[in-house]
């Protein structure tokens, strides 16, 4: 099978040839996946709840991470109310160490809309769906498809990764203009009564058999004999990755501040990376002794011993830190901080794990 290259005016026309090739994957898929399906606590049912919470999260994690990850939000939380009036700090704790806290907001931000707006009952409607915040065009695909039966493709990485193979598209699938491309081919595909099973069937494909790297499991695979990249054996060439943006890197100097048996923590800015969590103060640059010594007077705060600890490194998606780390004794617990126990910081706050890999540090 090979992709025909699209030219303006013939686009409807080759749209649909390449459509009604690809409609061919169509028997084979679910009749794999229906043998093959991994049994995964998503998959118990088709609740809109459950779909849309497992989906937000597989977006970040892989499957074997979030799975406790799920079963303690669902054992916490198990309803859309439940997740509309949830203090923050528990949602906090309950997303602590996914990443993106960003998203466990929109959850909460979306549960009240679904309560005021829809009587607490999902929507329906791909459209609604689509409307409440932290839903792209993705989740509400899955939830449509997986829970409401609809023919709603969800593109993600998997699917792209396994619809590129087949048809050894060379483009840069990664935008929205073609994942848009691949989700109208597969929208003319979908079958009728096995939405939501195609629909996973694509992502189960994509993630236990066509996976990435150069080599996917093509011997395992019930679509061998439609795909054109295992004819070709240009596997590893699909898909095109586009060249990647350097990250950023920044210097950090991370300050474990003890005062009897208290730590300081500082709130981080509302805005922007890990906006208004908990943070170890910290400072722009690598402070040698005299800078740490300089900063901690600065911030009201009358050091004892200064002791340097190991530095680490996190990696965020555009941006790495590089942090290094003093332990200060502190004789008061001044500054604009709030001072807590080692207890109650291992307990109650949800503390991003850039700076949780400093708690080794404390001692
Ligand atoms: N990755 C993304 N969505 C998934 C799902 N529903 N099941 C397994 N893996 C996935
Ligand atoms: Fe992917 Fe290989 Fe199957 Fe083609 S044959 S879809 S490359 S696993």
């Amino acid at each position: 099978m090979k992709i025909r290259k699209l030219q303006s005016g013939q686009q409807a026309i080759m749209e649909k040839r390449n459509a009604i090739e690809l409609f061919d994957i169509v028997s084979p898929l679910l009749e794999w996946y229906q043998k093959n399906a991994r049994s995964l606590p998503w998959r118990e049912n088709h609740d809109p709840y459950r779909v849309w919470i497992s989906e937000i999260m597989l977006q970040q994690t892989r499957v074997a991470a979030v799975i406790p990850y799920f079963l303690r939000f669902m054992d916490q939380l198990p309803t859309i109310a439940s997740l509309a009036q949830a203090p923050e700090a528990q949602l906090m704790k309950l997303w602590e160490g996914l990443g993106y806290y960003s998203r466990a907001r929109n959850l909460q931000k979306a549960a009240r809309i679904v309560c005021e707006k829809y009587g607490g009952v999902f929507p329906d409607q791909y459209e609604d769906i689509l409307s409440l915040p932290g839903i792209g065009p993705y989740t509400a695909g899955a939830v449509s498809s997986i829970s409401f039966g609809q023919p709603v493709p969800a593109v993600d990485g998997n699917v792209l990764r396994v619809i590129s193979r087949l048809l050894e598209w060379d483009a840069d699938l990664s935008g929205t203009a073609e994942k848009k491309q691949v989700a109208g081919l597969l929208a003319a595909i979908y079958p009728e009564g096995r939405c939501g099973d195609f629909t996973q069937a694509l992502m189960e494909l994509g993630a236990v058999v066509c996976i990435p790297a150069a080599s996917p499991k093509c011997n395992a695979c019930p679509l061998q004999h439609l795909c054109g990249a295992f004819a070709g054996g240009t596997q590893a060439a699909f898909p095109v990755i586009p060249a990647k943006k350097p990250r950023k890197k920044e210097e950090k100097t991370v300050f474990l501040l003890r005062c009897g048996d208290k730590i300081a923590l500082r709130r981080r800015p509302r805005e922007g990376l890990l906006g208004g969590l908990w943070e170890f103060p910290n400072a722009q640059g690598h402070l040698d002794p005299a800078g740490a010594a300089a900063w901690a007077q600065s911030q009201g705060i009358c050091c004892g011993e200064i002791c340097r600890r190991a530095s680490k490194k996190h990696i965020f998606t555009h941006m790495e830190w590089h942090m290094d780390c003093y332990l200060i004794v502190c004789e008061n617990t001044g500054g604009a901080f709030r001072w807590v126990t080692e207890q109650t910081l291992q307990d109650e706050i949800s503390l991003p794990t850039a700076f949780r890999k400093f708690l080794g540090e404390l001692l």
